[in-house]
């Protein structure tokens, strides 16, 4: 693997196609994956891990599926892209359309951060406005003006978050902390008339998981109404995840202007969208002003995937997923304490992280407030047991409908030395 890693660093900027996966955060040299099946990646060396990433989300029903395969191959029999419409992504429009009702139409691009990019720029189009708040932690994707980072105080002018992004790009997003609906409101207060949207996670994951304090989002809605704006609501990774109609779904009782979905939604291939009520999705190309387009989008392999995937993630796979879900996360916490590792599980729906610290989390400054060496000692304890989890402190777990007593059996056997390895430091 080592060796491998060095000829992909040669090659390749940090031997990776995506940082994350490059193993910055807890060190070490990351497993290059030569297959996967259910709950399980094997790699070039031929070592089976039972697979807590699950592609960071897509493989909701476990990794190649029979089902899913079968779907993808008899599409690629009939070609590999047309740059033309077809039958599949009118159904595939209509089963997201059924599952989440204020999806009524819906635009298909390769990418979460197509989608993200896409559904701002729509918002602006439709408001004649420039800015955009998105909360600290809430990942969107890389798109410039979603890199923004938050800088002191409780609501800031948005610096750059990487290298790269213009300060005037940056100048554009008002970066919020999280669950603070007070903060929100003293924006809107002082910049409302031009504030275009407001951008948020349906339940943040990508600072590890934090929910939304009850009434945030809903709060979200009405502010953002009451101002002219409009909210979207980033599902590219709680759509078709938790639950059969996403976080909306599952907390319900507002209604946000545009929702994103990516992941489950292409079912490992790359497919993702966005969608919301015909009154805004109209303002699209071709028939509204605001432009957009993608070579591959709608790609007819991705939408064979997705299609299948939707299929097939019905109320039995959600239960199974919620179930093992509730079994791991009672476990891995059974084990911390058993160890004295401080902890706390945070849940949102079947989506649950590990926070090595005592508090419970609200924000992003509360999730950078852990020991992340304790979470690398966790991390590496367990891969070193052929248990594969996400390479970072800072993202969720994830299950899938395939991960059997076998693989959960595997999991909790691993679970006593890796909390033993995580309180010695
Ligand atoms: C909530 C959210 N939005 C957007 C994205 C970006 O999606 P992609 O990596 O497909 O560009 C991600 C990716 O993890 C995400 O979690």
């Amino acid at each position: 693997m080592d060796q491998l890693f060095e000829r992909a660093r040669g090659v390749i900027p940090g031997g990776v196609s995506s940082p994350v996966r490059a193993f910055g955060s807890v060190g070490g040299t990351p497993r290059f994956v030569s297959s996967a099946r259910g709950p399980y990646v094997v790699d070039e060396d031929g070592v089976e891990y039972v697979d807590l990433v699950c592609s960071w989300g897509p493989a909701l029903l476990g990794h190649a599926h029979p089902e899913v395969v079968a779907a993808v191959r008899e599409a690629a029999a009939r070609g590999l892209s047309f740059g033309a419409p077809t039958a599949a992504e009118v159904e595939l429009a209509e089963v997201i359309g059924a599952r989440v009702p204020m999806a009524e139409q819906v635009r298909f691009v390769s990418t979460g951060t197509e989608a993200t990019m896409t559904a701002v720029r729509l918002a602006r189009g439709a408001t004649g406005r420039d800015a955009i708040v998105k909360f600290a932690g809430c990942y969107h994707g890389h798109s410039d003006g979603l890199l923004a980072a938050a800088g002191s105080g409780v609501a800031t002018q948005g610096l750059p978050g990487s290298a790269g992004v213009t300060v005037a790009a940056a100048a554009d997003t008002i970066v919020v902390d999280y669950n603070d609906i007070d903060a929100l409101t003293r924006v809107f207060d002082e910049a409302g008339g031009r504030i275009a949207a407001v951008i948020t996670e349906g339940a943040p994951a990508n600072m590890g998981v934090v929910p939304p304090a009850p009434g945030f989002n809903a709060a979200i809605r009405e502010l953002t109404a009451r101002h002219g704006a409009l909210m979207i609501l980033d599902e590219v990774l709680t759509g078709f995840r938790v639950g059969p109609s996403g976080w909306l779904g599952l907390e319900g009782g507002y209604e946000p202007d545009l929702v994103t979905f990516g992941k489950v939604v292409g079912g490992g291939m790359p497919l993702a969208a966005l969608a919301g009520p015909a009154r805004v999705m109209q303002l699209l190309a071709p028939v509204g002003p605001v432009y957009q387009a993608g070579t591959l989008s709608g790609n007819p392999l991705a939408t064979a995937a997705g299609l299948a995937t939707l299929r097939l993630a019905d109320a039995g796979v959600y239960a199974h997923v919620d179930r093992r879900s509730a079994e791991l996360q009672a476990a891995v916490s059974d084990a911390l304490t058993a160890a004295s590792v401080p902890h706390v599980v945070q849940r949102a729906g079947n989506l649950f992280s590990v926070v090595f610290r005592e508090q419970a989390v609200a924000d992003y400054d509360d999730a950078k407030a852990q020991d992340t060496a304790a979470f690398a000692r966790f991390f590496h304890s367990m891969l070193d047991q052929r248990v594969a989890l996400p390479p970072s402190a800072f993202e969720a777990w994830f299950l899938s409908a395939a991960h059997d007593d076998t693989a959960m059996a595997r999991i909790s056997d691993a679970l006593p030395s890796a909390a033993r390895a995580a309180s010695h430091s």
